[in-house]
């Protein structure tokens, strides 16, 4: 959701600055700008499009020392030039990550100062308003502070103000922001893949920190104190950033799983219960569970309820962060609030946590980025393994949360006595083989002959029940993100109830089959799909007759299904997009890191 990088020290400003953006593209890429001071002046580049686009009018020729860049994800305003980030307001230029919730306001007040405002964004208030502060104070610093007080909404900004052209300076709330320094040069980014090719160690700030940065010194600053700040170190390193052969970051992703899942779990799993009640935490007072989050990270928590409801009998609300986050929500004090994300920094899977934190209740979350918001909020955090993402669509940081939740669910219906020492046993002899397991699926070469099948349709189904509801939940999210098909995950009994009106001659309808339950309900759903001319799919752990195309997976216990399902309809969303031409990596007005509401 926007990336910032900011550069100060004795190099090439300008170089710094487009090496950085082009590693945080992944958070936004609708248009992308660029400030640098040059004889004292502040000068602007802005351009509509992708980094690449901004980079053919930088005249690199030019070294200045300080600069700030931005690649946006357009919250306010259209996503063009005029609109684009850094914005400038007299002594200010700024670059900015969040929403300001009272831009409006302020807006009026600046105006009726003054102030005139070329674009539609919230940042240029913030801009004016900075220096509108600037004006009585003169002190870039106090400047900040006091402006900090009268924004209202997140934010992540870097500033620079010609007045101190040696000085860049960077704020945060609610919006993530990191600084990093390297003997002269210091930088400040929203992520730490814009530093990796300098160095793997930096500062988080906090919420309404203050970092100012000079060629030599860096200084952090909270409520007008001055503060030391621990120093972190990123565990991935730069090669984890890279493709590796792969022509996607996505396809290389989805390849990484079975590595991914075997690391995961035998960071908590040893094969032994007694790990399981070591590593994870103590659940044994629990007799409910919410599970919030967004988008893929939601759908992780559908399969789970799933599983702990029928395994280990224990109630579950699973809910969409941005509606739980409003609703009346019944706490009890044996709740445990679980929370999902990959990158910790989703703003409303966040608010979700602050305000079950506010009502005192346990909150546990399931985190990839070590020391995100998430990660630091809650009071228990489990880490996944599956390493730096960069893919928008996410399919290793979905499976690797499934392997947690698996984890999680066996060691509840171990507490609760609901798992026999057979279906423990299978689990664990199951374990070990499903690495190779999930390496023979993605081999298929079916994934492929579908996709030239189907890849020119407009309207997409997929159809199962309960946890295969779940599963075909995310597939059809996959597919929609990457390729732009128009497709609808239904619960299979439902989509009678209107939504077979849209299924016509040869309409694709993929049906996800592995609880042996429901099979039957499911296969007879689809049925009444072919009745009216679909072409049905099923990806299924047994051979399914009916389907027209049946892909099928290795048959494995329930809690560990999911990790095979999953891998055809990525695959099949991957093929089907790349068929279409699409930017895989980077879909349209997507981002991965979604820190607005
Ligand atoms: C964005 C990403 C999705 C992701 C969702 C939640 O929309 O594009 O892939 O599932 O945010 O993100 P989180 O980082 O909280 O898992």
């Amino acid at each position: 959701m926007c990336g910032i990088v900011g550069y100060v020290g004795k190099e090439n400003a300008l170089t710094k600055i487009i090496n950085g953006l082009e590693a945080l593209e992944y958070r936004g890429y609708d248009s992308a700008g660029i400030a640098y001071l040059w004889n004292g002046k502040v000068e602007i580049i802005k351009k509509e499009g992708r980094i690449e686009t901004l980079k053919k009018e930088i005249d690199f020729s030019l070294s200045p020392t300080i600069s700030i860049g931005h690649t946006r994800w357009a919250t306010h305003g259209k996503p063009i030039e005029r609109n684009a980030h850094p914005h400038h307001c007299g002594k200010f230029t700024i670059v900015h990550n969040g929403i300001i919730e009272n831009y409006l306001e302020l807006k009026k007040e600046l105006t009726g100062k003054g102030y005139q405002m070329i674009s539609d964004t919230d940042t240029e208030v913030a801009c004016a308003l900075l220096d509108a502060i600037y004006q009585e104070e003169k002190d870039v610093l106090k400047t900040i502070q006091r402006a900090s007080e009268k924004l209202k909404g997140s934010y992540a900004l870097g500033i620079i103000c010609e007045d101190t052209p040696d000085t860049l300076y960077a704020t945060r709330k609610s919006s993530p922001l990191i600084v990093a320094t390297v003997e002269d040069d210091k930088f400040i980014a929203s992520d730490v893949p814009a530093i990796l090719q300098y160095t793997n160690q930096y500062y988080l700030l906090d919420d309404e920190d203050i970092a100012v940065l000079k060629e030599d010194s860096l200084t952090f600053y909270q409520a007008g104190e001055q503060i030391s700040k621990e120093r972190l170190v990123f565990e991935g390193n730069l090669e984890s950033a890279q493709k590796e052969g792969y022509p996607h970051f996505m396809l290389k992703e989805i390849y990484e799983q079975p590595n991914v899942i075997e690391k995961t779990i035998q960071f908590y799993f040893d094969g032994t219960k007694e790990s399981l009640f070591q590593r994870l935490p103590d659940l044994s007072k629990y007799e409910t569970i919410h599970i919030v989050a967004c988008g893929s990270a939601y759908h992780t928590g559908l399969v789970a309820k799933t599983w702990i409801e029928e395994i280990a009998e224990i109630p579950v609300l699973c809910e969409i962060a941005s509606e739980y986050r409003y609703q009346k929500v019944f706490y009890t004090p044996t709740t445990l609030v679980i929370v999902i994300s990959q990158s910790g920094e989703t703003a409303d899977t966040l608010a979700c946590l602050r305000k079950a934190n506010q009502e005192g209740m346990d909150t546990l979350a399931i985190v990839n980025v070590v020391g995100s918001s998430i990660a630091r909020e809650a009071k228990e955090v489990l880490y996944i393994k599956a390493g730096y993402e960069i893919a928008v669509a996410t399919t290793k940081a979905y499976s690797a949360q499934i392997a947690v939740l698996s984890l999680l669910t066996l060691k509840l219906a171990l507490i609760h006595n609901k798992i026999s020492e057979k279906s423990f046993e299978r689990f664990k002899r199951q374990l070990s083989s499903l690495p190779d397991a999930m390496r023979t699926v993605l081999k298929n070469p079916k994934y492929k002959e579908i996709a030239e099948k189907i890849y020119e349709r407009e309207d997409i189904f997929y159809l199962g029940r309960k946890m295969d509801y779940a599963i075909g939940m995310e597939g059809a999210l996959k597919l929609k993100e990457i390729s732009y098909i128009n497709c609808v995950a239904y619960a299979a009994g439902e989509l009678k109830h209107g939504t077979i009106s849209l299924v016509t001659e040869k309409t694709p309808v993929i049906g996800v089959i592995t609880d042996p339950f429901i099979k039957e309900k499911t296969i007879s759903n689809l049925k009444e799909t072919a009745a009216r001319g679909a072409y049905v799919i099923v990806v299924s752990n047994e051979k399914i007759e009916e389907a027209e195309e049946c892909i099928e997976i290795p048959n494995f216990h329930p809690l560990l299904q999911p990790l095979l399902t999953i891998l055809p309809l990525q695959l099949l969303a991957y093929e089907i997009a790349k068929k279409r031409g699409c930017d895989i990596d980077k879909p349209r007005n997507l981002a991965k890191s979604v820190t607005v509401e």
